[in-house]
């Protein structure tokens, strides 16, 4: 197994959508060994493809039940409401109130090339959408307000993040 050195934004692979798995192999297998390695390493709570550089449709998460891999993912139902503090390995230090559906089912594949489905509320919905949101090229970022986005762009930039505490 090997851990791999995660790329932050604004590294282009973040932003591209991944492709689509198209052989269940060993290398296949390999990587998302090395993904769970390098997912608790971080730590984190989930870790995709283009998160090591590899514009691919995997991801590996850890909900709290056991390390799982999801090949070729899509969302396929959200319902509910849910606001809860995010962060991304990619943005690291960086976490915002991030307004999402609660309930989050995702379709796609094992390793293997079997379908699965995996579902949940809470953390596990969350997970599943930003794992997802990764794969299609989508960061954190994009789902931030405009207002607080370029905040946040501005201190990612390393710009002073206000101007309204220098008053004197
Ligand atoms: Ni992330």
């Amino acid at each position: 197994m090997a851990i791999y050195p995660i790329r932050v934004f604004p590294d282009p692979v973040l932003t591209m959508p991944a492709a689509d798995v198209m052989e269940f192999d060993a290398a296949l297998a390999k990587l998302v060994d090395d993904m769970i390695e390098t997912m608790y390493d971080a730590p984190g709570v989930g870790l995709a493809a283009p998160q090591i550089g590899i514009s691919k449709r995997v991801f590996v998460a850890d909900a709290g039940d056991g390390p799982f891999a999801m090949v070729n993912p899509t969302v396929v139902e959200t319902s509910g409401k849910d606001k809860s503090d995010e962060g991304c390995l990619s943005i690291p230090g960086e976490y915002w109130v991030i307004k999402r559906p609660d309930y989050a089912r995702a379709e796609g594949f094992d390793i293997e090339g079997n379908p699965v489905t995996y579902e949940g509320v809470d953390l596990m919905g969350r997970v599943l959408q930003h794992e997802i949101d990764h794969l299609n090229g989508r960061l954190l970022l994009s789902r931030l307000s405009s207002r607080v986005r370029n905040q946040a762009l501005k201190e990612l930039r390393g710009e002073p993040a206000s101007r309204m505490n220098g008053r004197r």
